[in-house]
């Protein structure tokens, strides 16, 4: 690993548009393309919305931005009250939804993707993004 970047950011939504810029920074420094810049602010946008919405009661959640020189690899981690994966249903496309969208975005932007989560436990998603 080149470098990391690590921040522990407070459950709050104010504080997501830190963790995209500092995302944003990081890939730009790397040599992503603005495209491939804007799949990862919005990967990351969404990976610390459910952490601020969904993990109930952690204050904090931890944001890690690694440079691997050829990719670049996320990790956002809380420690709040995790979820059954295997009950998680990824949306029919064919229907307009508003919500259970963000892991299916996550997933498509990205080119490798890991949850890693247990009821009561936290929640931790690992994405990586390659550099073309
Ligand atoms: N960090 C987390 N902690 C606890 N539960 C989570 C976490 N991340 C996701 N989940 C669970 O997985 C579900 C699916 O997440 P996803 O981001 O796909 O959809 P959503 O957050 O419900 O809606 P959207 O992201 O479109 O606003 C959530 O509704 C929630 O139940
Ligand atoms: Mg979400």
């Amino acid at each position: 690993m080149r470098e990391s970047v690590n921040l522990s950011l407070p459950c709050r939504p104010e504080y997501v548009s830190v963790a995209r810029l500092t995302a944003s920074f990081v890939a730009n420094q790397m040599g992503f393309d603005i495209e491939a810049i804007e799949d990862i602010k919005l990967a990351v946008g969404e990976a610390c919305n459910n952490a601020v919405l969904h993990s109930g009661n952690s204050p904090t959640y931890q944001l890690e931005l690694k440079n691997m020189e050829s990719s670049l690899i996320i990790e956002v981690k809380d420690s709040g009250r995790g979820f059954d994966k295997e009950a998680y249903k990824a949306p029919e496309l064919g229907q307009l939804q508003e919500n259970g969208l963000g892991l299916f975005i996550i997933k498509s932007l990205m080119d490798d993707v890991e949850i890693q989560t247990f009821e009561g436990n936290g929640t931790k998603i690992i994405m990586s993004k390659d550099v073309e």
